[in-house]
């Protein structure tokens, strides 16, 4: 691909804010550039250093006076609940069994699969988000198919196939073999294609034997470079749910722990209800807590205590994500938004420097990924979001009493989404389509 230089604001994160007036812990240029040259980022800083390192005859991009930030990562989405969101359900149990089993039994399909697949990517892509750590159905060919459209458009996805062997109507059920077999051969197939990355998935212990624990534990025995993703301590009859299964458990993160599925690549979503003792565990074993704000306040499932678990003596590593489809927008801008909303509810708050940091770097050191993405630093992917602060009448007006940077990015957080993504570049591609008001195919009205 020919280099290109992309000109606008620029922001990128070196370090984790501490505070609102933090300034040393990112660099912002008002007149900024990059330079991206075969999918990675060859020179980043004011717009006359980067010019100066560039060929007379590269194609020059002006997006100013838009803000230039590394692409946003959402570490924790279901691919099979895009048709899931927005549906009326009391918990989580309920929302479950009435809408998302259903939804996921479609997965079997190879065409859904793919329509979807495509869809999904779209949907991250047109909200800034360049990498996901996704959930597919209990499906091998859900897993094919997302792992197909990230390929495709070299796109940073990590996604694995639900194990689930219980508790789930038939069609959405493996046993423990076929678990083990069809996660093998997926990872075998697709873990290192182009930038996917196969996780090794156990939905969460409802829905999961101990045989089918052992089966996970064993995958990890394997392969203990790969990312494990399941769900912890999201909803009370969850957890006591998943005691009663696992009696000999200590409490539901020992369930994980026992089978030897905490590392520092386990993402774990939600984690609202632990225990000081099971705080310790994930602080030990460096998983890793995804708060999902959206979906916890639509489910109902509680308040995730993110200055507890972050700033004990033993603090746990903390990452953020939309969980679409229980989470009501694929926009890590409405996500941190909610994020916000929640930690006022608790007495605390986050302030815009970390939010953005945490959609960012932060997120891409929670998987260990910081060297490729999450910042604008020379020699990371260039996977860019272009956004504009301004991009509705309320916004503009808004910004009319606006005066400092900090300010301007929780006016973007508090009232932005996809329509302040202007483009995303993917690897150094502008991959955001025009969005068109026609109706999806095949709805129903
Ligand atoms: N726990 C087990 N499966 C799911 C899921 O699909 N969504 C959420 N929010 N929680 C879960
Ligand atoms: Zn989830």
């Amino acid at each position: 691909m020919k280099p290109k230089l992309l000109r606008g604001r620029v922001l990128s994160f070196h370090r984790a804010p501490v505070s609102l007036d933090d300034y040393s812990s990112f660099h912002f240029e008002g007149d900024g550039a990059v330079i991206v040259e075969d999918g990675i980022i060859i020179a980043f800083g004011s717009y006359d250093q980067v010019k100066l390192m560039a060929p007379n005859d590269i194609e020059e991009v002006d997006h100013r006076p838009n803000l230039l930030m590394p692409g946003f990562i959402d570490m924790h989405v279901h691919l099979p609940q895009m048709q899931v969101i927005a549906s009326y359900a009391p918990n989580l149990l309920e929302w479950l069994s009435n809408y998302t089993f259903p939804a996921e039994l479609r997965f079997a399909d190879q065409i859904h699969s793919e329509r979807i697949a495509a869809r999904f990517c779209d949907e991250l892509i047109s909200n800034g988000t360049t990498t996901a750590a996704a959930f597919c159905s209990v499906h091998p060919v859900s897993v094919d198919a997302l792992m197909g459209e990230a390929a495709r458009r070299n796109m940073l996805i990590i996604g694995g196939k639900v194990m689930m062997d219980r508790n789930a109507p038939e069609g959405l059920r493996d046993t423990p073999q076929a678990a083990y077999d069809d996660t093998a051969a997926l990872i075998r197939r697709w873990n290192g294609v182009a930038r996917n990355h196969v996780a090794i998935t156990p939905r969460f212990a409802i829905t999961s034997t101990p045989a089918q624990m052992e089966a996970a534990s064993a995958l990890v025995g394997e392969w203990p470079d790969l990312y494990v993703q399941t769900h912890l301590s999201e909803n009370l009859d969850e957890i006591r749910f998943s005691c009663e299964l696992y009696p000999s458990a200590k409490d539901y993160t020992d369930i994980y722990t026992s089978f030897g599925l905490m590392h520092s690549k386990t993402l774990l979503g939600h984690c609202i209800h632990l225990s000081e003792r099971e705080r310790d565990v994930l602080n030990e074993t460096g998983a890793v807590a995804v708060h999902c704000p959206t979906s916890n306040l639509f489910l109902g499932s509680g308040l995730a205590p993110l200055n507890e678990l972050q700033t004990r003596g033993r603090p746990v590593r903390v990452g953020f994500a939309t969980d679409v489809g229980a989470g009501t927008s694929f926009s890590m801008l409405r996500t941190m938004d909610e994020a916000y909303k929640v930690q006022q509810l608790l007495g605390t708050r986050l302030n815009p420097l970390q939010s953005f940091h945490h959609i960012t770097l932060g997120n891409a050191q929670a998987l260990g990924l910081e060297q490729r993405i999450g910042t604008l630093a020379v020699g990371s992917d260039a996977d860019i979001v272009v956004l504009d602060t301004h991009a509705t009448f309320a916004m503009r007006l808004k910004m009319e009493a606006v005066s400092s940077l900090t300010e301007e990015l929780f006016v973007l957080q508090t009232l932005g989404d996809d329509r302040s993504v202007v483009e995303t570049y993917v690897a150094g591609r502008p991959s955001k389509r025009p969005t068109t008001s026609t109706r999806v195919e095949g709805s129903a009205c």
